[in-house]
């Protein structure tokens, strides 16, 4: 993790590698639907550290990649990949691309209206959006136990819950409301097994969270990890979370 503002989340690229590889490593379902043919255009939204973005240029796609983190940029740029530096909510691409894919990043972007937006700007005719990302009810048990923690400590219960984990009805009126055709969507559970452990995860995923206790920042993850002990721990002591992936399909006219 990087330092800088602590309200804001903020990316290292070899923090991300070592407590985070299941993002890409789980990503197999939403390729599937994308299905990138050689030679299409693709945008990869909130690309990260690019593992997934070269796995789509090594099929043959024309690949560009944005993502609102310099040291994901950085890595990314330094393997080879064309990836920018760009805002996921003020994407500034017109009638270029024949598909959109998103992994793991559209929760981040809480304007969802304007990413849409600038999905359908950057999108050619009959162009498809293929997305995945953190659905309704999406680790339900961990923002449970941030906001208990902040209230037991009288924190700012927001920084517990920051993302946006949309049901089915509201992302896909969202989308119909800007002209997308639905294909299909779908919420798909998905207990993800975190080798790392959860402790690495809270201060990955959530530090604006600690950075509210200042020198108490260890305590408060040790106190969440306790809450969260009997649901997501099992007696061998590995670490579960309780992921719900909302994955999308849709098209332009
Ligand atoms: C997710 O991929 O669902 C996720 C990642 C970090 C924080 C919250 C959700």
């Amino acid at each position: 993790m990087t330092g800088g503002d602590s309200r804001r989340q903020t990316w290292s690229a070899a923090s991300y590698d070592e407590h985070a590889r299941f993002v890409s490593d789980l990503a197999s379902g939403v390729l599937d639907w994308l299905a990138p043919k050689s030679g299409e255009r693709i945008l990869d939204l909130g690309c990260g550290d690019g593992v997934l973005t070269a796995e789509l240029a090594a099929k043959g796609a024309g690949v560009v990649g944005v993502d609102a983190s310099e040291d994901f940029v950085r890595a990314c740029q330094a393997r080879g990949l064309d990836v920018r530096l760009m805002d996921g909510e003020a994407l500034t691409f017109a009638n270029e691309f024949d598909a959109v894919f998103s992994n793991a990043a559209l929760h981040w972007m809480t304007r969802p209206e304007r990413v849409i937006a600038g999905v359908a700007r950057a999108l050619k005719p009959q162009g498809r959006f293929v997305a995945e990302f953190g659905g309704h009810g999406n680790v339900a048990a961990i923002t449970t136990a941030l906001h208990a923690v902040a209230m037991r400590h009288g924190k700012d219960v927001r920084l517990a819950h920051p993302w946006f984990f949309p049901s089915v009805e509201t992302y896909r009126g969202l989308l119909e409301a800007q002209g997308f055709a639905v294909a299909r969507i779908a919420l798909i559970p998905r207990p993800t097994p975190l080798k790392t452990g959860m402790a690495s995860w809270l201060k990955l995923f959530n530090s604006p969270f600690f950075h509210q206790f200042g020198e108490n920042f260890d305590a408060a993850v040790n106190e969440t990890e306790e809450l969260l002990e009997p649901a997501l721990c099992d007696a061998q002591g590995n670490w579960t979370a309780d992921y719900v992936r909302l994955r999308v399909e849709a098209r332009t006219s």
